[in-house]
């Protein structure tokens, strides 16, 4: 599965879908994140520990470095490509990079205060397991953001399943799909919203969740 995006490493920065998908999906996340978590002011007393899984060329956690300041932030991802992972590298970004699977991630229970996956779910045979995976990593309160296509009517699946030509394999989930995933291990549904793009993009969906803890948030 990640030989397919072995191959497209090298190209990725600079596909079309950049302009259309990934870079607009990609300012959605940093705008949400500015509003949820007054990351600016370091709400948890210390910098918010990022995980971006499937974190593809890193270019997420490029324009994370680019909003916010080390002190209000510190990213990492992980990636099942390694030659994803020698791109992200390659950019030289303050950040750790691993090469590792989402359905096993290689990081202690409560590591990080904000988990995001963008446009990588859809290609894991065990999306279940993954969220919980996120959830596990994830310390009580923290952030879960799930982006990616979402097939919600007829022309959703006929333009994913073109996209498919390009990705192989690929189940991409409809809204409600996505609730259910994020409630998983009884975590807090807080918004879903719909990335704005052109209207011949299929549709975008990005679902944010909560890890539930009693008497504790995200700015706890
Ligand atoms: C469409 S790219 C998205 C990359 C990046 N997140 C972005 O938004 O541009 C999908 C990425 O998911 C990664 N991926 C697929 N299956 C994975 C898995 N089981 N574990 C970790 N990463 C995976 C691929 O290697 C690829 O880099």
């Amino acid at each position: 599965m990640s030989r397919i995006w072995d191959f497209w490493a090298k190209y990725y920065d600079r596909l079309w879908v950049q302009t259309y998908s990934l870079g607009p999906t990609r300012k959605l996340v940093i705008k949400e994140l500015e509003g949820l978590l007054g990351i600016h002011k370091a709400p948890v007393g210390r910098p918010v520990r990022h995980l971006d899984v499937g974190c593809g060329s890193g270019q997420l956690i490029a324009g994370l470095i680019d909003a916010f300041t080390p002190e209000a932030i510190i990213c990492s991802g992980i990636d099942a490509s390694v030659k994803m992972i020698e791109q992200a590298r390659d950019k030289g970004l303050t950040a750790q990079f691993y090469p590792g699977d989402a359905h096993q991630l290689p990081f202690d229970d409560a590591s990080f205060d904000l988990v995001t996956c963008c446009h990588s779910l859809p290609y894991y045979h065990n999306q279940p397991l993954a969220v919980q995976e996120f959830y596990r990593v994830l310390r009580p309160g923290g952030l879960l953001f799930l982006v990616n296509a979402s097939v919600n009517s007829f022309y959703d699946r006929v333009m994913m399943s073109l996209v498919k030509a390009t990705t192989g394999p690929g189940n991409y989930p409809s809204k409600a799909g996505m609730r259910e995933l994020a409630a998983i291990s009884g975590a807090e549904l807080i918004t879903q919203v719909r990335v704005p793009v052109y209207s011949l993009i299929p549709s975008l969906i990005l679902t944010i969740s909560r890890k539930r803890v009693p008497h504790e948030g995200i700015t706890g």
